[in-house]
C-alpha cells in the first residue's frame, strides 16, 4: 500500500488490517504486518487476523506509542499465511526479515523451490536463519545484494528496484512478493512470477473523494487524465475471454501512473477482494514485472528471464502495452449480508448466481423461435473444438467434480470423445496431451497452481486451451486461448458451492454449443434449454429443505463417517457431497460409485454407518433401487435422496429416511441434488462447532504445489 504523502493521510494500520480480513480466506494460520516508523516496525502473530490486531495494539501500548500520530505513515505491507514450509508460528509468519534492524522485509505468496541451495550459500556468507520458511532466503538475499553493491561506498547508489531485480535472478519457483526496506523508506517494490498480483489505483479528486458517491465528478476527470496520455479504459470486463483481449484498449502503465496531477492511493494485493472497497481500477501484474511505488508514483520494469536463470535481462522502460481493468465486483459481494457465514450466503445465492451465469447466453423464442446457446468467448473456436481428437477436462477439487458432473451430457452431445484429468495426476503421469486435443481448464479462482501448471503443459504440447473460471483477469483466464467466465460472483467460503453449480451449467451450455443444431438431438437440446431457464426456480425450491437438512445434521452430529452413493449423472454429486462434509464438517466422508458397491464398500455396511443414496429419477433409477434393497438386506442405515413424490418407490415398507428434491432434466439434476448436501455439510459444521468459512488446514486458492 502506498499513498501520496502531501495530501490526505489515512490510518494505514486500519487499512492493512481490513485488507487482511478480506484476504483471510486465502490463508489463516498466522499473519503479520510491517509499517514505517523511525525504522520499519514489524508485528507477527500466530492465529487469525484478529489475534494479530490484538497483539499489535498491545505491543504499541507497551511501547508507549501514540497510534494516530506515530502511524500516519504511508507505506506498509501485510500478510496472512497458509503454511507450506514451517508450522504456524510468529517466526514463520511474514514479513520475513533480513535480520536485526529489518533492513529488508518481504511478504510472499508462493513457493521458492531452490531455497535450500540459496540458504546454504547465505549461511556460508554469515547469515543466520530463524524460520523454517522458504521465504526467509529472499530478504536475506536482498541484504546480501545490497551490501555487495555498496561495498566501499559511503552511501548507497543502488536503487531498490535494482536490488530486487538481482534477487529475482536467483529465485526459482512461484512467487508474488512485496519488499520493504529500511534503506528505502516509504518505497515498496512488488514483483511476481507464477503467483497472482494486482495493483489497484485510486485517483483522488478531492479530500473527501469517494468513488461510489462521486462517480459523476470522478469519471470525467479520470477520462481527461487518460486522454492526456492516450489511454482508453477497458470496460469489457464481463465479456468472454477473447472479446476482452480483442478490446484494443491499451495504455502505457508507467506514463499514466506517474502522472502527478492527482494524488493517488495505490494498492498491491493477491486478489481484488482486498482492493475493491477502495478502487475498481486495477492492473494485473504480469510475470517478470517489477513494480516500484514511490511518493505515490508507479514505475514498472520488465525482467526478461527467457535467457535463463542467471542470464535474464532487463528492458527499460516497460514496453508492455495493456489495459487497465475495471472490476465489476461490488463490495456487497464480499460481505456476508444477513447471513452468519459466507458458505451459507453462497449456498442461498445459487438461484441468483445461476441466473447471472446464464444471462445473455441462452436464447429462446424470437422471430425464428429457435432455442440456442451463445458462448461469445468460444465463437471463433467451435470449429477447432469439434474437429478435436479429444476434449480433456482438467481441474482440482470441486472444479474437477463439476467437470465430472457435466461429463455425461458432454459425452452425449459434443460428438467428441471426452476425458477427465485431475491436474496433479496429469502432471505426475505427464499424461498424453496432443496438438489435436482441446484441453479445458476448470477453476473457480483461475489461479490453482496444479491447474495452471497443467495449462502450461498443454500449451507446450500445442493443444487448444479453453478456460472456465470465475475470476476475470486470473492467470488461467489470461493464458488460455479462449474461454467462458462463469460469472457466479465472488466466492469467499473456502468450500466451493455456488461456483460448482455455475460450472456445471457452463459445461452443460458448452455441450449444447459444441453439439450444434443437429435435427436428431433437437428435442433433447430444447428440453435442456427449457430446463436451464427453469433451474433457478428449482434451486429456490430445493433450498426450502434447509430446516430438514438441519434436522438431519442433528441426527448425524456425532457420527465418525458418512458414505454417499451415486452413479451416472450423480456420481459427481456423491463425490462433491462427501467432499463438502469432509472439508468443512471435518467428518470422514466418501463418495462412492454405486456400481462398485459390491466390490468393497458393502463390507462397511452395518446398522450404524449412515449412507446417503442418491436415487433421483433417471436412466440409473432401477439400478439404484436395487442398491437400496441390498443395503436394507444388510440392515444398512440408509437415507435416500429421491425425486419429489417417489418416496414410496425408494423406501419399500417405509424403511429409512428420505430427502425429496424437485425433478429436472436428468443432466441438470446434479445442480439440484448437490444443494441438500451442501446444506447438510453447512449445518453439520455449525453444530459440531467448527469454522465454516475457514476449515482447518485448507485454503481457498491453492497457489502452491
Ligand atoms: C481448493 C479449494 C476448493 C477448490 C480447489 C480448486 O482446494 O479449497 O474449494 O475446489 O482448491 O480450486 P479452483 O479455484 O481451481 O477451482
Amino acid at each position: 500500500l502506498n499513498y501520496n504523502v502531501n495530501r490526505e493521510r489515512r490510518f494505514i494500520l486500519q487499512l492493512l488490517f481490513n485488507g487482511l480480513r478480506r484476504l483471510e480466506y486465502r490463508g489463516y494460520d498466522s499473519a503479520g504486518i510491517a509499517i514505517d516508523h523511525d525504522q520499519p516496525l514489524v508485528f507477527r502473530q500466530e492465529g487469525n487476523i484478529e489475534s494479530l490486531v490484538k497483539s499489535v495494539y498491545q505491543e504499541v501500548d507497551a511501547l508507549g506509542l501514540d497510534l494516530e500520530e506515530s502511524f500516519s505513515v504511508h507505506a506498509g505491507i501485510a500478510h496472512t499465511r497458509w503454511a507450506t514450509h514451517g508450522e504456524p508460528a510468529p517466526r514463520n509468519s511474514h514479513p520475513q526479515t533480513s535480520g536485526d534492524g529489518n533492513e529488508f522485509l518481504v511478504v510472499h505468496n508462493g513457493v521458492i523451490t531452490n531455497y535450500q541451495v540459496l540458504k546454504e550459500t547465505l549461511i556460508r556468507h554469515g547469515f543466520t536463519f530463524e524460520s523454517e520458511t522458504d521465504t526467509e532466503v529472499i530478504p536475506k538475499l536482498a541484504k546480501y545484494v545490497f551490501d555487495k553493491a555498496n561495498e566501499g561506498e559511503g552511501s548507497h547508489t543502488v536503487t531498490f528496484s535494482e536490488v530486487v531485480l538481482e534477487v529475482m535472478r536467483h529465485l526459482e519457483g512461484a512467487y508474488a512478493l512485496i519488499f520493504k526496506s529500511l534503506h528505502y523508506p516509504n518505497e515498496l517494490i512488488a514483483c511476481k512470477r507464477g503467483s497472482p498480483l494486482l495493483l489497484g489505483v485510486k485517483v483522488m479528486m478531492s479530500k473527501s473523494d469517494d468513488i461510489k458517491d462521486c462517480t459523476a465528478r470522478y469519471m470525467p476527470a479520470l477520462q481527461a487524465l487518460h486522454a492526456s496520455v492516450n489511454v482508453s479504459l477497458w470496460l469489457g470486463f464481463n465479456q468472454e475471454f477473447n472479446e476482452e483481449s480483442n478490446s484494443g484498449s491499451t495504455f502505457h502503465d508507467s506514463k499514466f501512473l506517474s502522472n502527478n496531477d492527482h494524488p493517488k492511493e495505490l494498492f498491491l494485493s493477491s486478489d481484488a477482494n482486498a482492493i475493491v472497497e477502495h478502487t475498481k481500477k486495477v492492473l494485473m501484474i504480469e510475470d517478470g514485472e517489477v513494480v516500484h511505488l514511490k511518493d505515490g508514483n508507479v514505475s514498472i520494469l520488465k525482467f526478461d528471464n527467457d535467457k535463463g536463470r542467471h542470464g535474464g535481462s532487463l528492458s527499460r522502460p516497460a514496453s508492455v502495452q495493456r489495459a487497465l481493468s475495471v472490476l465489476e465486483m461490488e463490495v456487497e459481494q464480499i460481505n456476508k449480508g444477513n447471513y452468519e457465514h459466507y458458505m451459507q450466503k453462497e449456498i442461498h445465492e445459487q438461484p441468483e448466481s445461476l441466473k447471472t451465469t446464464m444471462r445473455g447466453r441462452l436464447i429462446r423464442g424470437g422471430s425464428c423461435k429457435a432455442k440456442t446457446v451463445l458462448l461469445g468467448g468460444l465463437k471463433d473456436h467451435f470449429k477447432t473444438i469439434r474437429r478435436s481428437r479429444r476434449i480433456v477436462f482438467i481441474g482440482c477439487g470441486t472444479s474437477y467434480n463439476a467437470a465430472l458432473a457435466a461429463r455425461p451430457i458432454l459425452d452425449e452431445l459434443s460428438g467428441v470423445p471426452v476425458t477427465m484429468e485431475i491436474a496433479s495426476d496429469l502432471l505426475d503421469r505427464q499424461g498424453p496431451i496432443y496438438r489435436e486435443d482441446t484441453a479445458v481448464f476448470v477453476s473457480q479462482s483461475g489461479e490453482t497452481a496444479d491447474t495452471l501448471q497443467a495449462l502450461e503443459y498443454a500449451l507446450e504440447n500445442g493443444a487448444l486451451c479453453v478456460g472456465i473460471t470465475n475470476t476475470v483477469g486470473s492467470a488461467i483466464a489470461r493464458h488460455t486461448h479462449c474461454g467462458v467466465h462463469i460469472n457466479a460472483g465472488a466466492e469467499i467460503g473456502v468450500a466451493s458451492t455456488k461456483a460448482y453449480t455455475s460450472q456445471i451449467v457452463v459445461m452443460a451450455m458448452l455441450a449444447l454449443a459444441i453439439g450444434g443444431d443437429t435435427i436428431s438431438s433437437q428435442t433433447r437440446r430444447e428440453a435442456i434449454i427449457d430446463g436451464l431457464f427453469d433451474l433457478p426456480n428449482k434451486v429456490r425450491e430445493v433450498l426450502n429443505l434447509d430446516q430438514e437438512m438441519k434436522d438431519l445434521a442433528k441426527l448425524l452430529i456425532a457420527e465418525q463417517s458418512l458414505l454417499v452413493f451415486g452413479r451416472g449423472y450423480n456420481y459427481a454429486t456423491a463425490l462433491e457431497g462427501a467432499l463438502k462434509v469432509k472439508e468443512v464438517a471435518l467428518m470422514h466422508s466418501e463418495g462412492i460409485l454405486a456400481g462398485e458397491m459390491k466390490h468393497g464398500p458393502l463390507a462397511l455396511v452395518d446398522e450404524n454407518l449412515p449412507i446417503i443414496v442418491i436415487a433421483t429419477r433417471d436412466s440409473c433409477f432401477s439400478k439404484q433401487q436395487s442398491v437400496i434393497q441390498q443395503l436394507h438386506a444388510r440392515k444398512g442405515r440408509v437415507i435416500v435422496m429421491c425425486s419429489k413424490g417417489e418416496a414410496v418407490s425408494v423406501c419399500p415398507g417405509g424403511l429409512g429416511r428420505v430427502i425429496e428434491v424437485p425433478h429436472v432434466e436428468d443432466c441438470l439434476q446434479p445442480v439440484i441434488n448437490v444443494v441438500p448436501l451442501q446444506l447438510l455439510a453447512y449445518h453439520l459444521t455449525v453444530l459440531r462447532g467448527y469454522n465454516v468459512d475457514q476449515p482447518r488446514n485448507l485454503a481457498k486458492s491453492v497457489t502452491t504445489q
